[in-house]
């Protein structure tokens, strides 16, 4: 299974990762809010065990974790109690760029002890390789567990998509097969976490996923199939110019599924580990990425970000002669479609809690 592009250089995830921090930085009070009822609701807990599923590496790792911690530590100090001791566990796939993240160690636990004051508790951390689409941790060890932008992405390619032509993963123009095949796989990989986690969470425990997912019912909407439509057509391209086979191209769809809301809750319904305590739908536009840059600054961004994700997919496949001049492509392409007002990425984000 190919990860993010690793290590710290130009196209890697940690530099080009800024539209998941966004993400991050919105779904917060959802995350805000569940660490929040937990921490009511179990009595002045002496350890707190955390997990992030999908930690990737890169800055985004540690802000997430620390911004949980910063809450519980506010909610404690306001209720006069001894700071509980954090196990934070990181988990992504074996191939992840581990060791990013154990570098930034020191000097963030340093940081981050004197921000939160003496008083605070110890935090350790630990990095846990695996698929979490299986167990990872022993059962009903884990108190909260959050994932970020991970869970779209899918144990394995849907099988039989051989007609899915010149597409890569669905489109407007996917065969109605196409559609049903990546749903199905969804389906299984996502009950199959739920599983997972609820025989290692705690009863009572929280955990809070965010999918990049889509309002519309429609799998084929723009919405979400927007940014794989222009990688597409920058492949047709390379088919175009001679420089890769049209069948090499139709054996390639991309292991990802951006499921609706209403998807996500069937599912969650289906297994009935968890109680559903939020689902919500948010809207990140463009446009409110591009700060203090211009548009042409701010696209290169958006392409370095959907490279930094997708390049290792393109290279398995592809080799590593053609990524350059795909992106090339890719950025031309977005700079001539994407229209500053009305482009977004949607959200779905769910808060739930374990049953007993
Ligand atoms: C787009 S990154 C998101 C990282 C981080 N949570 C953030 O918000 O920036 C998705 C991460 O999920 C990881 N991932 C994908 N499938 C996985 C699996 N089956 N088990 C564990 N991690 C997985 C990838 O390796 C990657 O690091």
């Amino acid at each position: 299974m190919e990860i993010m592009n690793a290590g710290m250089g130009e196209t890697s995830y940690a530099k080009n990762s800024k539209v998941q921090l966004k993400v991050i930085s919105m779904t917060m009070p959802i995350i805000e809010e569940a660490i929040t009822n937990l921490y009511y609701n179990s009595t002045s807990p002496s350890s707190l065990v955390i997990a992030d599923f999908g930690c990737s590496s890169g800055p985004n790792t540690l802000f997430a974790v620390s911004e949980l911690i910063k809450v519980v530590e506010k909610l404690r100090r306001q209720q006069g109690q001894q700071s509980p001791e954090y196990q934070v566990f990181l988990n992504d796939l074996p191939e992840n760029d581990f060791n990013v993240i154990f570098k930034l160690l020191p000097s963030f636990q340093k940081k981050f002890s004197s921000q939160l004051g003496v008083d605070a508790g110890s935090f350790f951390f630990s990095g846990v390789p695996g698929s979490f689409y299986g167990r990872l941790f022993p059962k009903k060890s884990l108190h909260f567990t959050f994932s970020s932008y991970s869970l779209h992405w899918l144990s394995q390619v849907p099988e039989h998509l051989e007609n899915n032509k010149r597409s890569i993963y669905i489109s407007s123009t996917s065969p109605p097969n196409v559609a049903k095949a990546y749903y199905a796989q969804f389906q299984k990989d996502f009950s199959m976490f739920l599983k997972s986690r609820a025989e290692e969470l705690a009863v009572g425990g929280r955990m809070v996923l965010t999918f990049l997912g889509r309002k519309s019912e429609d799998p084929s909407t723009k919405e979400c199939c927007y940014i794989w439509e222009v990688l597409a057509i920058a492949l047709c391209d390379m088919v175009d110019k001679g420089l890769i086979g049209e069948e090499k191209l139709d054996s390639f769809n991309l292991p990802h599924y951006a499921p609706s809301a209403s998807e996500v809750k069937s599912v969650v319904l289906m297994e009935n580990y968890f109680s559903i305590d939020r689902l919500e739908v948010s809207e990140l536009k463009w446009s409110s990425m591009f700060g203090e840059r211009n548009f042409s600054e701010a696209v290169a961004d958006l392409a370095m970000c959907v490279r930094a994700v997708v390049e290792p997919f393109l290279v398995s496949h592809f080799g590593d002669a053609i990524i350059e001049e795909v992106f090339r492509k890719y950025k031309e392409i977005l700079a001539g479609s994407v229209c500053k007002e009305s482009s977004s990425i949607m959200n779905v984000t769910i808060s739930l809690t374990k049953r007993g």
